[in-house]
């Protein structure tokens, strides 16, 4: 059979892209910095096997709306090399700053950039989680669960606010519609919700929402531990529990860390307080509103 029979049609000519370089590598292919004209580009470089994550994510790109400031900017898809050796590429605008994750190892940030990333982040969040309904000739924009919420997957604008990427797993919510396949035991294991570890099964739009939120709470955590506001000694960057569990958790590690023993990542006494993110039980957690809320308060604090 022709595995590429499902996938969306080849698009125009090819564009004029010249690679550079290769900047990270993910789960499912690899980002290059290129060039296109006089601009520098981002292409992910899907392998014919993970073409299902290229149609999610650009259906996802493609949806109305989706043209805000902290959604990274898709620019497009294109179908290169024959059957054989075939390769899908998605094409975006490119961050020099790289993500989230990679900016936090080699910098500390101050509480006025912890600030501008946090509210940044929630915004682009609050955003993908928001339904908006039709107006006019605007179609309407479905709510959207991540699923792989992670500092890998928020990048840093030269301005330090941030944009969401990566959006191979998400789902969407259209009214009346079944989202799919919404089987829980997806995403990164170090990020995953206590319910998901647990292996629930069937989840609505509102549990997806809160497993993203509960991935959020472990990403302001790694902002906290990186800002010199709270401690005249920052130390490493840190993955969430990278502490408890290390490099390379098992499933069994992070089943018996967060749902057995109910541990979350360390606060110290002297760091702002966010915890409601990760509550065990998902219909406590803070939404993403609440977060940018809350992340506002403490700007306005901070000014007074
Ligand atoms: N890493 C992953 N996506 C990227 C992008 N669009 N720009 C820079 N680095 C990235």
């Amino acid at each position: 059979v022709d595995p590429t029979r499902d996938l969306p049609p080849s698009p125009g000519p090819e564009r004029p892209i010249k690679l550079i370089e290769v900047r990270a590598r993910g789960r499912f292919g690899t980002v290059w910095k290129a060039q296109l004209h006089d601009k520098l580009v981002a292409v992910k470089k899907f392998p014919l096997q993970d073409r299902h994550s290229w149609t999610t994510e650009q259906d996802i790109y493609r949806l109305p709306h989706m043209n805000h400031e902290n959604i990274l900017k898709f620019i497009g898809t294109e179908r290169r090399g024959d059957n054989l050796s075939l390769e899908l590429w998605l094409i975006t605008e490119f961050h020099q700053n790289g993500s989230l994750c990679e900016y936090l190892k080699g910098n500390t940030i101050t509480l006025s950039e912890l600030i501008k990333m946090a509210g940044s982040m929630a915004r682009g969040l609050a955003f993908l989680h928001d339904e908006i309904p039709a107006l006019g000739d605007k179609a309407a924009k479905p709510a959207v669960a991540h699923r792989d919420f992670k500092s890998k997957n928020v990048l840093i604008n030269t301005d330090l606010s941030c944009c969401i990427a990566d959006f191979g797993l998400a789902l969407k919510f259209e009214p009346g519609k079944n989202p799919g396949e919404t089987h829980g035991l997806v995403g990164t294991r170090r990020y995953m919700a206590p319910e998901v570890l647990e292996g629930a099964i069937s989840f609505n739009r509102d549990a997806f929402l809160r497993i993203d939120m509960y991935a959020c709470g472990m990403v302001l955590w790694e902002l906290l531990a990186r800002c010199t506001a709270t401690d005249a000694s920052v130390g490493e960057y840190q993955l969430p529990y990278e502490e408890e569990v290390g490099q390379h958790p098992t499933l069994e590690d992070m089943q018996e860390l967060v749902v057995i023993n109910k541990v979350r990542p360390a606060i110290k006494e002297h760091w702002l307080k966010h915890t409601e993110c990760w509550d065990h039980d998902a219909e406590a957690r803070l939404s993403a509103d609440c977060v940018l809320e809350r992340v506002n308060q403490v700007e306005r604090n901070m000014l007074t």
